[in-house]
C-alpha cells in the first residue's frame, strides 16, 4: 500500500463496521455508528494538523504548550451518504465548515450525475475532507474530487469507511496527491457495482429508504 493509502484498522473501528455489515443493524443504530466511526477516522486523518507554541499559565507554573495553528478546515460530504458522516465530524472540529456536493450514481452506466453543489465562499483558502462512506468504482469521489479542485483547492483529503480496490484504484490514478482514508478496503466489486461484503447500500441504510 503507498503512503497516500490510509486503511484505519483500529480495533474500535474493526468493531464498529462489522455492526455496519450487519444486514439486522437497523437505521437507528446504523446512523449513530457511522457517526462514530467517523469520529474516529476523523482523529486520524488530522493528525498533521499544524501547531504552534503558546503560552500558558497554569494553576502551578507557565510553560510553552502546543495549539492548533487555526489552518482553516472545511468537509465536504458527497449527498447522500457522505451526509451521516458529518456530525461525527464535527464532533471533534465544531468549526469547520460544511460544503455539499449532490451526485448520484446512475443505476445502469455507474456513472456519476451532479444535482447540487453549495460551498463555503472561501473553499479555496481551506484544506478539504471529502467525505463519503463508500467507494465503489471511485466515479463519484474522483468527480467530486476533480470538482473541488476547480475552486483552486490545493489540499484535499478522501475519506471513506469501507473502499474497493477498483476504487482506490481510480481515485489513485485520478488524482495521485489526494490522500485517501479507509476503514477496510474490501474484496471486489459485484456486477452491480456493489461492493462485496460491503454493507449494502450506505444511503439506504442511514435515511432508511428502503
Ligand atoms: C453511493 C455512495 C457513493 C457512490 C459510490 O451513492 O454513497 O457516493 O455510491 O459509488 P462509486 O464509487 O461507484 O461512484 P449513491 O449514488 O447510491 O447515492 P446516495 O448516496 O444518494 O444513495
Ligand atoms: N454505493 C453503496 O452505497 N454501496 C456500495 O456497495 C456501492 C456503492
Amino acid at each position: 500500500m503507498d503512503e497516500m493509502v490510509h486503511v484505519l484498522d483500529h480495533p474500535l473501528l474493526q468493531h464498529k463496521l462489522s455492526i455496519l455489515r450487519d444486514e439486522r443493524t437497523g437505521v437507528k443504530d446504523f446512523r449513530a455508528v457511522v457517526s462514530e466511526i467517523a469520529t474516529l477516522m476523523c482523529y486520524e486523518a488530522t493528525r498533521d494538523l499544524p501547531l504552534e507554541d503558546v503560552i500558558i499559565k497554569t494553576p502551578v507554573a507557565t510553560g510553552t504548550f502546543k495549539a492548533l495553528t487555526g489552518k482553516k478546515l472545511a468537509i465536504v460530504p458527497i449527498l447522500r451518504a457522505g451526509l451521516g458522516m458529518v456530525d461525527g465530524i464535527l464532533t471533534l472540529i465544531p468549526s469547520a465548515k460544511v460544503g455539499h456536493i449532490g451526485l448520484y450514481r446512475d443505476p445502469e452506466t455507474l456513472e456519476p450525475v451532479e444535482y447540487y453543489c453549495k460551498m463555503p465562499s472561501d473553499i479555496s483558502e481551506r484544506d478539504v475532507i471529502i467525505l463519503d462512506p463508500m467507494l465503489a468504482t471511485g466515479g463519484s469521489a474522483s468527480a467530486a474530487i476533480q470538482f473541488i479542485k476547480n475552486y483552486e483547492v490545493k489540499h484535499i483529503k478522501l475519506m471513506n469507511i469501507i473502499g474497493a480496490p477498483e476504487g482506490l484504484a481510480r481515485v489513485r490514478h485520478d488524482h495521485p496527491d489526494v490522500e485517501v482514508y479507509c476503514a477496510a478496503l474490501d474484496e471486489k466489486l459485484n456486477e452491480h457495482g456493489y461492493i462485496v461484503p460491503g454493507l449494502g447500500d450506505a444511503g439506504d441504510r442511514i435515511f432508511g429508504t428502503k
